[in-house]
């Protein structure tokens, strides 16, 4: 090492704490955030004041809200294409008949928050005006209207490619660069109004965002490009955020993209796990769909209490992946079959049937933070619940449960261990 360099090292370290307790002191993104937006549900089309407020009564009257859906989020789309004369953004006059403002302030009132969209770039990725240059005002403007969320997006960024194409294939620099000037209109808002804006990074992982977002005031970055409702976008996002997990955790989670359940190229089975996987790995839990065509079974699926209370423990400690003996070697780009977490009361054991349907078991002391010993469990999604040293489950193909591992019974080193039996029943 230069001499010199330990000292720098040292600063940086200090620094970069200290913008993440600046980022905790906020009171912000201590667990991760939930709600709904508006991207997944007609595009460009649901960026409008009656989608906003449709779905904020629908919080209430599905009891979305009570379970701890907060944010109403609107994407791209929602203001007109140019800037007015002293460079200020314009509400579209159509989706907005009465501003923005007079929509937060109602949805303040229902007990919920609003969310707005921008880019760092030129434009929005569907070219409506982008912040660069405009950084300060724009946030002028958020904390005016009583935004209480703002998505900043990475389309026609600074690029090698001329003109700026809608995703850069050759970025003329880091993302890093352009998100700067954002980052710090959004601390000094923090810092000199009320306002607490919630501040998501949507550069898709680029230049490993989850090792720098919680030191830009973010509470929560992209790890991936979209998810675009299909199975393949799941394996994909699932793939990539098991292996970065250690870098999210309160005051700053890894995003892992919009719920897209209700998705016509998603089977039930596949709905299960994919919310189930979100949750278990601390995942914002974003629904991107439209509330007033949910299905009774996606409605279950979304508003299952044991698996949003995993999702929001206190402790914010994604799952990982753990290789039980006789565990199949991980296939790169495939969802791995086990998963842990840590709880405060317990861990959450995740079963994915990501490739093979049929039976998968598990002893509980094969499981990382679980000792020899029998167990109280739960499963969440059947609510079948059971005790001993272990659980086998029968999980169709794609389909996921999500065990939550409770009270340790006692401990069995001197017996040797078996499977439990079945469910609810002792087996001693
Ligand atoms: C990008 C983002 C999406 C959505 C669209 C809107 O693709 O990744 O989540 O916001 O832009 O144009």
């Amino acid at each position: 090492m230069e001499p010199g360099s330990s000292t720098l090292l040292t600063l940086l370290i200090t620094l970069s704490w200290f913008h993440l307790a600046e980022s905790l002191g906020t009171g912000l993104g201590l667990s991760p955030h939930m709600g709904w937006s508006s991207w997944n549900v007609k595009q460009c089309d649901s960026a409008s004041a009656k989608y906003a407020l449709d779905a904020a009564d629908k919080f209430i009257s599905l009891g979305l809200k009570d379970l701890g859906y907060e944010y109403i989020n609107i994407d791209d789309c929602w203001s007109t294409k140019e800037r007015d004369g002293s460079g200020k953004l314009v509400p579209d006059p159509v989706k907005w008949p009465n501003g923005i403002k007079a929509v937060a302030d109602r949805i303040h009132d229902m007990g919920l928050k609003f969310g707005l969209y921008g880019c760092a770039g030129q434009m929005t990725c569907a070219e409506f005006p982008g912040s660069e240059g405009y950084a300060v005002s724009d946030v002028d403007q958020l904390v005016g209207w009583g935004v209480d969320f703002w998505k900043f997006d990475n389309c026609y960024t600074p690029c090698k490619v001329n003109p700026r194409p809608q995703t850069c294939p050759d970025p003329a620099g880091n993302t890093k660069t352009w998100y700067a000037p954002m980052r710090d209109a959004i601390l000094a808002a923090r810092a000199r109004t009320a306002s607490q804006i919630h501040f998501n990074l949507c550069n898709w992982g680029r230049d490993e965002v989850y090792k720098w977002g919680a030191q830009y005031g973010a509470q929560s970055w992209r790890i991936s490009e979209d998810n675009y409702g299909d199975w393949a976008s799941i394996e994909r996002i699932a793939s990539t955020a098991a292996d970065i997990t250690q870098y999210s955790g309160p005051g700053g989670f890894n995003d892992l993209d919009m719920l897209y359940l209700g998705s016509p190229k998603l089977n039930t089975r596949q709905e299960r796990l994919h919310f189930g996987l979100w949750a278990i790995l601390k995942s914002p839990l974003v629904l991107g769909l439209d509330l007033s065509n949910i299905s009774a079974s996606t409605l279950e699926i979304v508003t299952n209490r044991g698996i949003i209370e995993i999702n929001q423990d206190p402790l914010g400690k994604p799952a990982n992946t753990f290789r039980p003996p006789g565990g199949p070697e991980p296939v790169k780009g495939k969802i791995y079959p086990y998963w842990v977490g840590e709880l405060k009361d317990g861990v959450v054991i995740g079963l994915c049937a990501g490739t093979a349907a049929g039976r998968y078991s598990l002893e509980f002391r094969d499981v990382p933070g679980l000792g020899r010993g029998w167990y109280e469990w739960t499963e969440m999604y059947t609510a079948q619940t059971g005790w001993g040293s272990g659980v086998s489950l029968d999980i169709g193909l794609h389909d996921m449960r999500v065990v939550k591992v409770g009270s340790f019974i006692f401990s069995t080193s001197n017996i040797p261990s078996r499977l439990s039996g079945p469910a609810g029943k002792r087996d001693y």
